[in-house]
């Protein structure tokens, strides 16, 4: 059995300082209950000598969260009796309840921060240890700024606070300014001499990202014996983050023949944690975040497409399921290659096209893919449609699938604070059908008087608007979720119209929907 890496979830305390992230006590609630399905090994709740809400939140987390034995719930303390305190009464209510002090090793942090002597802030930290021993057994020390540290200083601390009762001694890089070969060096020195002094002590390691380095560093410590590590969802944390929690964990599965180690994260729950974490704390994920960004698992290079076609491995090191996706995404845009689009349309049910047929679809696709940047399902179909109209094919089937598209003909929406409302002018085939709603908001009169025109029970899960190319153009992004079969639909749109582009990407999500349940081909 390979080595086991402990998981120290830092999302509810260094997560949490991201300016405007803060949580309510439901919200964390929320937030642990999830981390715990992910099976960290440790969450850390919060800072509780800083507010009494953030006492509360810990307390109840330590209750609802840490009351079984699989978990252990802790809270930040600086090394002083009175922010011990508070970690202990709030933690003390979990099964398993950790006290976490930090204090700083560096000769910034020592001279600078505290004008005090190494020795005074070696003594301070070793009767912080003491007095937090007397009142539970687990105790963590940080010792902030350890990269930039005085080794020889570092490890006297370390051996002090490890003889005074410390069980697991974290080394942070509290500044992002270590590189992985430097720290996987500093972390060697520190395991070995570590272990000989009490090899029952877990050595951690808490990376920053100020130099995009943070999950680098993480994994250059745990090639040299690091027992834990420290992270957090989606890598937020203080100033550029911490080292993300989905970015080391998948490391270590995908590149096991490297770390040869394992952590009992369920890889299954790494989306669900993080949209939770993004939608709560309102911390958009950038789409090219390796594992839970976007377009992590979207393929629109038509070389890219062709090769995945062709064999999976040639462009996918992990597949989406496993970390909770449903599958890969080919996204059809104007760089998608002809097999991508045979692919797609096949999949639709059009693969008797003959070469002649196909090219000119494939020319109408490109056209289509040149103004509306992501191409559709139903807007093959309509494709396909129109190519057999003019061609004099006869298809019944074709023809009732694109008559079963929802099409924005125009709209207006009204903004106001008594009523804001909304009506929308759409196409059903040949059917034009008007509506009109009030909602609570100018999107959500707008999004009510289409769903009034559409024949589908869906609810919205998330909505957002972001402007492109500079700011001329507004992409629209919403997911939903179908009433009938609990299945989760995404779509985009873009225009240089807000109000559009957030009825294009509804209308979008519709179609998909429509789409789906029409598909002669699985
Ligand atoms: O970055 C840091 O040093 C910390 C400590 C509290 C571990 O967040
Ligand atoms: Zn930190």
């Amino acid at each position: 059995m390979s080595r086991k890496i402990w998981v120290f979830d830092t999302t509810l305390r260094d997560g949490e300082q991201v300016p405007g992230a803060k949580l309510n006590l439901y919200e964390k609630l929320e937030v642990a209950h999830q981390l715990k399905k992910l099976k960290v090994d440790i969450i850390e709740a919060g800072f509780p000598a800083s507010s009494e809400g953030d006492f509360n939140a810990v307390k109840e987390i330590a209750k609802q969260v840490g009351n079984t034995n699989d978990i252990t719930i802790t809270a930040l303390a600086r090394a002083v009796k009175a922010d011990i305190d508070a970690v202990y009464h709030s933690v003390k209510h979990a099964e398993n309840p950790l006290i976490h002090m930090v204090l700083g090793t560096s000769d910034i942090h020592v001279e600078k921060k505290f004008s005090k002597s190494k020795s005074q802030i070696l003594d301070i930290g070793v009767e912080a240890v003491k007095y937090a021993k007397t009142l539970l057994p687990d105790i963590q020390y940080s010792t902030e700024d350890a990269s930039r540290s005085d080794f020889e200083y570092l490890w006297s601390t370390i051996e002090a606070v490890v003889k005074a009762g410390a069980t697991m001694i974290n080394v942070p890089d509290t500044v992002g300014f270590a590189e992985p070969e430097q720290f996987g060096e500093l972390i060697y020195k520190l395991n070995d001499r570590l272990k000989n002094l009490d090899d029952s002590v877990l050595l951690s390691v808490h990376c920053h990202n100020d130099l995009g380095m943070a999950t680098a560093n993480t994994l250059a410590a745990v090639k040299n014996g690091a027992d834990k590590v420290e992270c957090t969802i989606n890598g937020i944390g203080e100033r550029a983050g911490n080292a993300a929690l989905e970015e080391v964990v998948m490391a270590i599965n995908t590149r096991s023949d490297v770390f040869n180690v394992h952590t009992d994260i369920d890889a299954k729950e790494i989306m669900n944690t993080s949209r939770i974490v993004s939608s709560l704390m309102g911390l958009e994920v950038q789409v090219n975040k390796a594992i839970t960004g976007d377009n992590a698992f979207a393929h629109s290079s038509g070389i890219h497409q062709d090769g995945l076609l062709k064999s999976r491995d040639a462009y996918e090191i992990i597949r989406p399921e496993d970390v909770g996706l449903d599958d890969m995404e080919l996204v059809l845009t104007a760089r998608s290659g002809r097999h991508a689009v045979k692919d797609a349309l096949r999949k639709l049910g059009f693969s008797q096209l003959n070469e002649e047929q196909f090219e000119s679809i494939f020319t109408e696709f490109i056209a289509l893919a040149d103004k509306k940047k992501e191409v559709y399902n139903h807007d093959l179909y309509v494709i396909v449609k129109n190519y057999f109209a003019t061609n004099n094919i006869e298809s019944v089937d074709v023809n009732n699938y694109a008559d079963s598209f929802y099409e924005l003909i125009d709209l207006q929406v009204i903004s106001n604070t008594t009523f804001p409302s909304a009506s929308v002018r759409m196409k059903k085939g040949t059917e034009e059908i008007n509506s009109s709603a009030v909602g609570t908001g100018p999107i959500d009169a707008l999004y009510t008087a289409i769903l009034k025109v559409v024949d589908t029970d869906i609810k919205l899960l998330e909505y957002k608007i972001s402007s492109v190319s500079r700011g001329k153009e507004a992409l629209g992004k919403v997911k939903v979720i179908a009433e009938f079969n609990g299945v989760t639909y995404n779509a985009n749109a873009t225009d240089t119209d807000v109000i559009k582009a957030s009825a294009l990407a509804y209308v979008n999500v519709v179609n998909k929907i429509v789409v789906e349940n029409l598909l002669p081909v699985k």
